[in-house]
């Protein structure tokens, strides 16, 4: 399918062309269903799939047609949506009722990003706010609600950008690990949007992209939304980064987040601890990027993060094709923590942070 023009962009699409003016729509609503870009084919196939019921969404969640923190949780919200126009029921509780499974099922999808848990939240405290009314008006009233989410979320990368870009020199290599860009949230993205602002406003920096073991989101999902826009990007294998580093060409290091916890130890991609370790052995700050709905106030520490481990099939495959010896033992956690005390600045939509002082990032009660 090719790239659809700038102004088929789904909701509301003529406030949203000033927020997202990217090329692709990670998520949207179309038609009655939730329209995803199915990021599996990326880079070779760019294609959009149509999920017609909670099912499939949960299902392009678990399968990661759809990812990143963000997009997940507003790929969420309108799969609740969804579901809430095709519950029939007469009043609220048996509305509510027939709601509480999909809302389970999507749950149950991934256990990292709180951004899924915080949006079906925020979809149950809408429906239990709005009991009250015609059953008909909930049903709309859910999915403003997720038309809300991601017109918020990409507002807040933009935030997220402009904070972040004056810790980004003119002439900088910059490392990334992973994709916290457009595809990964409703448009913009968190670290790349950050990266973004920084080329709109020098174009003079050079990226360097981590290939991001094993499903490489890195070298399939970075380096073609970068590409898009012609801002300057270089693959890496994960081991070469100490290379790069000890060669001076990276001068900062950006990724996203999957949970922060309330002491500023961030969970994200497989390879970013590491990451982590290497910068501050080169004396190189190492920076966070992420909206608020991905702090987790309820948690400590990032000890209390629960880590997904994914199908070893990811490691033993490369696609199609076995690369490992048949019967080896394998291990797949999708996820590891930074501490804290690795970390220069949480860039957030309120400012930038120090990773203890994240409070000023506490929704109101
Ligand atoms: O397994 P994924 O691809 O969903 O993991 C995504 C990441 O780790 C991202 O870096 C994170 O969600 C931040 S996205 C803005």
């Amino acid at each position: 399918m090719p790239l659809r023009p700038r102004d088929r962009l789904g909701v509301d699409s003529s406030s949203f062309i000033a927020y997202n003016p990217h090329m692709f729509t990670t998520v949207e609503w179309k038609d009655g269903a939730v329209r995803l870009i199915d990021q599996t084919l990326l880079p070779g196939q760019v294609a959009y799939i149509d999920c017609k019921d909670v099912a499939a969404v949960a299902e392009a969640i678990e399968s990661l047609r759809v990812r990143g923190a963000p997009a997940i949780g507003i790929t969420a919200a309108y799969g609740i949506a969804l579901a809430a126009q095709q519950v029939s029921a007469e009043g609220f509780d048996d509305f509510y009722t027939a709601l509480l499974p999909s809302c389970e099922r999507l749950a149950a999808t991934r256990p990292t990003a709180v951004n899924l848990f915080w949006a079906i939240n925020r979809m149950k405290a809408l429906a239990l706010r709005l009991r009250e009314q015609e059953i008909s008006a909930i049903k709309e009233g859910l999915l403003t609600e997720a038309h809300n989410i991601l017109r918020e979320d990409i507002a807040m990368n933009h935030a997220i950008g402009r904070f972040g870009f004056g810790l980004i020199q003119p002439g900088s290599g910059i490392l990334t690990h992973c994709n916290a860009g457009g595809l990964a949230t409703g448009g913009y993205g968190t670290a790349l949007g950050v990266i973004r602002r920084a080329w709109e406003e020098y174009k003079d920096i050079q990226v360097y992209a981590d290939e991001t073991r094993p499903i490489l989101q890195g070298s399939r999902l970075t380096t073609w939304e970068l590409m898009q826009d012609q801002i300057p990007v270089t693959l890496i294998t994960d081991n070469m980064a100490a290379y790069f580093m000890q060669q001076k060409k990276i001068q900062c290091c950006i990724v996203g987040a999957d949970r922060i916890a309330a002491n500023g130890d961030a969970a994200n991609k497989i390879g970013t601890y590491g990451v982590a370790i290497l910068a501050k052995e080169h004396g190189i700050p190492f920076y966070v990027a992420a909206p608020s709905s991905t702090i987790d106030f309820a948690i400590a520490s990032g000890a209390e993060i629960p880590i997904e481990e994914r199908s070893h099939s990811e490691v033993s495959h490369m696609g199609e094709k076995e690369i490992s010896t048949k019967g080896v033992t394998i291990a797949n956690p999708a996820f590891d923590v930074t501490p804290a005390k690795y970390i220069a600045a949480i860039i957030t939509e309120k400012g930038c942070f120090k990773p203890e002082n994240l409070g000023a990032n506490r929704p109101a009660e």
